[in-house]
């Protein structure tokens, strides 16, 4: 007997399995941020302290890429690679698309003649040390792009530890973009360019 093919009944079954594996992301995202993510990083990702990085609005790939980096080591942090051990791929691309949706705090301002020096390094860089214009890449409000993060709103202790760590080579997992940028950075820029882009919304 010749073989025939259904069209609607597999176009059904397409369509039941892709809902079913929706509903079931869902419920599984929620889960993960709620039982995990949640503790440090807030459960809209507005994050709990100075010490963790705020996620809200920021981009999806750029969460999922970072995800993949902790879990193969190739960003180090002993937290995060645990937190992203038993993630799959499917899983980092939906907690991103749960954290890039949640609204954005302006991070506040503690100190207004730091963050100006900040706007100054920021937009044009230090001719005089070879820094680069951030908003080169970084955009000129610093949201970034689906490459690149968002520094907006960040917490001023993380952006700060993150170039500090770019500085000394311990973050290394950008293929060197950032370790050449920040290479040149001294800690008044860092601490000053961490507060202006904190101060974004
Ligand atoms: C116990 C606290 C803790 C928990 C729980 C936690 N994180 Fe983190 N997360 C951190 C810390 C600390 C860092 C900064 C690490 C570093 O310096 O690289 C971080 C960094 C990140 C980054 C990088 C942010 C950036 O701007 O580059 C992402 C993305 C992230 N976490 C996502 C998650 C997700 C998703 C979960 C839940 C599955 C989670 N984290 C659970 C503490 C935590
Ligand atoms: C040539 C493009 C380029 C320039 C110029 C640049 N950046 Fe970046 N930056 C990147 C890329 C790409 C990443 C993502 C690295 C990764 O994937 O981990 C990044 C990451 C970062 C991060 C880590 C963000 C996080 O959430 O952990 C910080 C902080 C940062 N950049 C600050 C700056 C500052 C401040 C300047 C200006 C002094 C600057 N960048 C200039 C391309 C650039």
């Amino acid at each position: 007997m010749k073989r025939r093919l259904h069209l609607p009944a597999i176009a059904f079954a397409a369509i039941a399995a892709y809902s079913a594996g929706a509903l079931a992301d869902d419920a599984r995202v929620a889960s993960l941020v709620g039982e995990r993510c949640a503790l440090c990083h807030g459960p809209r990702g507005e994050s709990s302290t100075e010490l963790y990085p705020r996620l809200a609005g920021q981009h999806a790939k750029y969460i999922a890429k970072q995800l993949a980096d902790y879990k193969a080591g190739r960003r180090k942090n002993d937290t995060m690679s645990q937190m992203a051990a038993d993630l799959g791929d499917a899983d980092m691309m939906a907690l991103g698309q749960y954290f890039e949706k949640q609204p954005v705090k302006a991070g506040g301002m503690q100190d207004a003649d730091l963050a100006a020096a900040g706007k100054y390094l920021y937009n044009n860089g230090n001719p005089w040390s070879g820094v680069p214009a951030c908003a080169f890449c970084h955009g000129p409000r610093a949201h970034g792009t689906d490459q690149l993060p968002r520094l907006a709103g960040q917490r001023a202790a993380y952006t700060a530890a993150q170039l500090m760590k770019f500085n000394q080579r311990e973050r290394s997992n950008d293929n060197a973009v950032m370790r050449t940028v920040a290479a040149q950075l001294t800690e008044f820029e860092i601490r000053a360019l961490a507060e202006y882009v904190g101060s974004l919304d």
